[in-house]
Parts: C-alpha cells; sequence; structure tokens
C-alpha cells in the first residue's frame, strides 16, 4: 500500500503517528505541535493531508486549533476516579507516633521538579502571586513602622476587624476581639488544642486527615479516636455520638468540615447543625480547621461553618503561603492565656 498515494490513509496514519507522539509525552499538553507547513515540507505530505490529520486529532479531543498560532496539545481530561470506599470506625483511643514517612512528605511536597500532591500547596501560577507582591510591598512601604514594630498580641487590629467582617462569608457574626492572628493554621490548631485538652485527652479525628494536625496532637501528648469518613459526606455524628459515649476524656473534635483534605468531603449542613448540638450537649470543643473554605466553585455560595458552640474554634487560613490564620475561640480568655 502506498501511504502517500491512499490519502484517507495517509492522513490518519499520520494523526497516529502524532497521537503516539502525543500519548508519550514527546509533546506535553499546552505545546504547540509542528506546523502544518513544516510536516508538510518534512515528511513530504500536502498540506492538506497534515490539516486533515491535525482535524481527525482534534476530533478526538487531543489537540485544539488557537487562531494564527497552530495546533496544540490539549489538557487531558481529568478521568473521575471512583471514589474511596467507606470504611466502618473502629473505636479505638490511641497515641499518635508519625514516622520518617512525614518528613519524606514534606521534602517531595516542596519539589519543584514535578506536581507534589501531599501538601495542599497552590502552584505559583495559578495564584495571583505579583498582585501580592505588589500589595504587601505597597503596604510595607505606607506602614513602615508596623513592620519592625512588635505588634498586639492578637494581631493588628485593622487586620481583625477586616476578618471579622469577612468571615460574615462563613455563617459567622464576630468581633474584631474575637479573633487571634495566627502564623499559620497550624499554629492556631495548636492554640486551640492547648486550649481545650490536656496532656491523656482524646481528640476525635477524621481518617484520613493531615499529617501535620495529627504531628501536633503527637507533640501536645494527646490521643486521638480515628472516625471513619465517607468520601462524599464526610464523618457521621451517629460516630461521634457513640464515640462520646464510650470516651469520656474526649475533649475535642478536630474536623476540616469543608474541602477537607485529603478526601475533599464536606460536612452537610445539616450534619453541621447535629453536631454543633451533639458537641454542646457533651461540652466538647469542636475544633473547624477551615483552610479550605473559600475553595468553593465561584458559581456556589461558601460552605458555613459549624462555628455556633459556646467552645468552638475556627481555624481558617487565607491561604497562598502568606501565612496569615485566623482564629476564633468564643471562649477568648482560655485563649488569650495561651498568648
Ligand atoms: C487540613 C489542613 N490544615 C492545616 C494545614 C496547614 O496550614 P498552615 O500551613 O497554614 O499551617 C494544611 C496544609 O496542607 C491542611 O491541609
Amino acid at each position: 500500500m502506498n501511504l502517500k498515494t491512499d490519502r484517507p490513509l495517509v492522513y490518519s496514519r499520520l494523526a497516529e503517528l502524532l497521537s503516539t507522539q502525543i500519548a508519550a509525552n514527546t509533546y506535553l499538553p499546552g505545546d504547540r505541535l509542528p506546523s502544518v507547513r513544516e510536516l508538510a515540507l518534512r515528511h513530504s505530505y500536502s498540506m492538506e493531508t497534515v490539516l486533515r490529520a491535525f482535524r481527525l486529532l482534534e476530533d478526538r479531543g487531543l489537540v485544539e486549533p488557537r487562531p494564527r498560532s497552530g495546533f496544540f496539545v490539549r489538557h487531558r481530561d481529568i478521568r473521575a476516579l471512583p471514589p474511596p470506599s467507606t470504611q466502618s470506625t473502629i473505636f479505638h483511643a490511641t497515641n499518635v507516633e508519625l514516622s520518617a514517612l512525614r518528613h519524606q512528605t514534606i521534602l517531595f511536597g516542596t519539589a519543584t521538579d514535578f506536581v507534589p500532591l501531599s501538601l495542599t500547596l497552590p502552584s505559583p501560577d495559578i495564584l495571583p502571586t505579583r498582585q501580592l507582591i505588589q500589595s504587601i510591598t505597597s503596604v510595607a512601604r505606607r506602614f513602615p513602622g508596623e513592620v519592625v514594630r512588635q505588634g498586639e498580641p492578637a494581631g493588628a487590629s485593622k487586620l481583625r476587624q477586616q476578618l471579622a467582617r469577612r468571615v460574615s462569608e462563613c455563617g459567622c457574626f464576630l468581633t474584631p476581639d474575637d479573633f487571634v492572628v495566627t502564623v499559620g493554621a497550624s499554629e492556631a490548631i495548636n492554640l486551640a488544642l492547648r486550649a481545650c485538652c490536656n496532656p491523656g485527652d482524646i481528640v476525635l479525628v477524621e481518617s484520613p486527615s493531615y499529617f501535620g494536625t495529627l504531628e501536633i496532637i503527637e507533640s501536645l501528648n494527646l490521643r486521638v479516636v480515628e472516625l471513619a469518613t465517607d468520601p462524599e459526606q464526610g464523618i457521621s455524628v451517629q460516630d461521634v455520638a457513640k464515640a462520646l459515649s464510650r470516651f469520656p476524656r474526649i475533649r475535642a473534635c478536630l474536623f476540616v468540615t469543608n474541602h477537607s483534605n485529603p478526601l475533599g468531603c464536606t460536612l452537610s449542613p445539616e450534619n453541621k447543625q447535629q453536631l454543633v448540638q451533639l458537641l454542646a450537649k457533651h461540652q466538647v470543643a469542636l475544633i473547624e480547621d477551615d483552610v479550605f473554605g473559600d475553595l468553593h466553585q465561584p458559581s456556589k455560595t461558601r460552605p458555613v461553618v459549624a462555628n455556633w458552640l459556646p467552645v468552638s474554634v475556627l481555624a481558617g487560613l487565607l491561604r497562598a503561603n502568606i501565612g496569615i490564620a485566623f482564629s476564633n475561640l468564643n471562649r477568648p480568655a482560655a485563649w488569650r492565656r495561651l498568648l
């Protein structure tokens, strides 16, 4: 068979060759493929044949034309994986011992030569990095004294005022005095746990949960009861009730109630309400790590936090590695004693 004369086969054969190259990462998503003219000249195809091959690849969703720029490899559709199956809770209080794996996870997480999925660090390419740097520089220029002066222990009052306004989006009505500004969510969680628990006490956590919070629990000599999570619904309030009745030393629940890490589940508003009522009855603190609450789809409203309880803590974060966390403890006396 003469590939060069049998026109329909020639273009589909060329499409096969190019798609093999794309599959083997010769051209990566976003890369420009050689131009129609280049391919035609280099391999003695007619321009029409090359164009038809590109159209075939376009129909298969592999490439996309860009006006006056040529054909580019399309970003591959992420195939939906089946959700992980739900495990049942094994009611068992354990010490937390983290292995050397944690160290490795952080090392991998900060690597720049591949996409780190172990830490939830967004790529600088998708952040408004330039605008952030401009704002930071302009604020530092306008308020040089604030940069070097020792600040208020609870954080700059102007910032706390902005935070009080901002959290109305999360369903909270708070005042600047309800806030303590911390360096990242981890410090807020550390303070919150110290305000609620003593060594040997038990904290209810989701399983799986973010390893950094387990590390804080370990450092405070606390124990955990791990609750099984449904990949979409999160923890079950019934399991919380069972755990509370079995373990009188539970002093706090530490949950990522919105877009949890690593599963991504969000507790429904009804479950949040039931959880709060249950914990209020048992006088157990709810520490909500709300670092990802802002990551909702633009078309949807921000999920609320459950934070209605007299002893609850909100640990949230304006991310982008600038590391401002804000924390609200409706028991400020206990919280501020720790500062
Ligand atoms: C659920 C969760 N909480 C807290 C943190 C840590 O936040 P920070 O770096 O502000 O201490 C992370 C980081 O990935 C996280 O995934």
